[in-house]
């Protein structure tokens, strides 16, 4: 082949590549599987998890005590997931503390406010690498907010565990970003295999909030889930979190007669949609994911017995479970606090004590070591259940399945990743 030839060649194929790149991302109705981050096949997660580098030498932690950073909206939007992070965190650190310390030195949490705010978050926690010399970070609750912090952690080489930060997107961003918690493909295939089988609905609609990575990608992946159970999407739209009017989208849904409507949202936008759904006269169930587990969800919705009463959504844990290490917790947890802990408050608890038990093992103050220590977690016995942490970072967990009666959430189901019919795809979503 002469060299024009060759550049002719060339040039096809980078053509053709680039096409193909274009049709499967406009392939995903909700706008990118991972948070606009493009497939979520495992081996691109994985190859892009061990591509990341450390980049640059975070300050020395301190080594005469354990100086632990948290994040998370403390005063904004989602102020109550900042709250039970930060219970939950707190209750693991006085218990360790009481019981001696970790590595016989106690533990400080410094906790700083995201206000759901991804550039916010990106300072808060560069200011709490730089200035308080961290030794590993806990935090966000929410994906969009672990997606601005974590690429900030990878870079200076400190270990972050989300708590609860479950688009898939949130540990590819490199090897030090571990996650307590399922992900949204298991999360939302929870959802839809409930509602296909358990309340026999085929047709669903879908109005998620479209500025949210997570949001996005549980209704993309439940889409998926639930036509392979062989239901109907009779429509999928968005709303953004300062909309407080969605009877649009709601009276277009109406139209359809759905059986059901999946609100992969957080709380506040849910509430206010559950109540103009019912002023429109739509008396279906509707169903969501973890970012309803709030204790103003209810109260958003006009409060108990109202719009959100009787609905479903997918969670980590059920308060009511009778599990001891689920008891003994909620009896610690309202002692101390004089609330009952939601799914936040038990997963923030859980990722405090895992990091623990991390530093425990490593020995010494290194952030190196603590990461192996954090990736080689097995059956760490956690109020959410088993955690191990497989190679994404991720825990592979079992979910349930709540309703809301009155003010509380009740256990309906549970479902497990090794009962699921499709487990693998509740990893590999494309
Ligand atoms: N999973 C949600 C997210 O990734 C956050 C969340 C977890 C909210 C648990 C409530 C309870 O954005």
């Amino acid at each position: 082949m002469t060299w024009r030839k060759w550049l002719l060649w060339l040039i096809a194929v980078a053509i053709i590549m680039t096409l193909s790149a274009c049709t499967s991302r406009s392939g995903g109705s909700a706008g990118g599987a991972a948070g606009g981050s493009g497939t979520v096949n495992p081996s691109a997660r994985l190859a892009k998890r061990n591509a990341a580098k450390v980049e640059q030498s975070a300050p020395e932690p301190d080594q005469d005590r354990i100086v632990i950073g948290v994040y998370a909206d403390l005063t904004g939007d989602n102020s109550t997931f900042g709250e039970e992070t930060r219970n939950g965190v707190t209750l693991a650190v006085e218990e360790v503390n009481r019981a001696g310390g970790v590595l016989g030195k106690q533990v400080v949490v410094r906790f700083e406010d995201t206000r759901s705010d991804p550039q916010q978050a990106r300072n808060v926690v560069t200011k709490l690498i730089q200035q308080e010399r961290v030794l590993a970070v806990i935090g966000e609750v929410a994906s969009t907010m672990s997606l601005a912090g974590g690429p900030i952690c990878q870079q200076y080489g400190v270990p972050m565990i989300s708590p609860s930060s479950t688009n898939p997107a949130v540990t590819d961003q490199g090897n030090y970003i571990f996650r307590v918690c399922f992900t949204d493909p298991f999360q939302s295939y929870v959802m839809a295999k409930f509602l296909a089988e358990h309340l026999k609905v085929k047709r669903v609609a879908i109005l998620y909030d479209n500025s949210s990575d997570y949001s996005k990608g549980l209704a993309e992946f439940f889409q998926e889930s639930f036509r392979k159970m062989g239901g109907e999407i009779t429509d999928v739209l968005s709303y953004k979190p300062q909309d407080t009017d969605f009877r649009s989208q709601l009276t277009t849904i109406r139209a359809k007669n759905p059986d059901a409507i999946y609100i992969p949202g957080y709380y506040k936008s849910v509430g206010l949609i559950a109540r103009q759904a019912r002023e429109l006269g739509i008396k279906v169930p509707l169903a969501g994911g973890d970012g309803w587990s709030s204790p103003k969800l209810v109260e958003g919705a006009g409060g108990p017995g109202k719009a959100i009463e009787g609905c479903y959504f997918s969670d980590h844990y059920a308060p009511d479970d009778p599990a001891p290490q689920i008891q003994e917790f909620v009896k610690k947890y309202r002692q101390r606090f004089g609330q009952t802990p939601g799914g936040l408050a038990a997963l923030a608890y859980d990722a405090a004590r895992v990091l623990f038990a991390a530093i425990e093992k490593a020995g010494k103050l290194d952030r190196a070591a603590i990461r192996n220590a954090i990736a080689n977690t097995r059956n760490f016995p956690g109020v959410t259940g088993v955690i191990t942490i497989n190679e994404f970072g991720d825990a592979d967990k079992s979910a349930v399945v709540l309703q809301v009666r009155g003010n509380r959430f009740v256990f309906v189901t549970r479902i497990t990743p090794e009962t699921a019919t499709t487990a693998a795809s509740a990893r590999q979503v494309k």
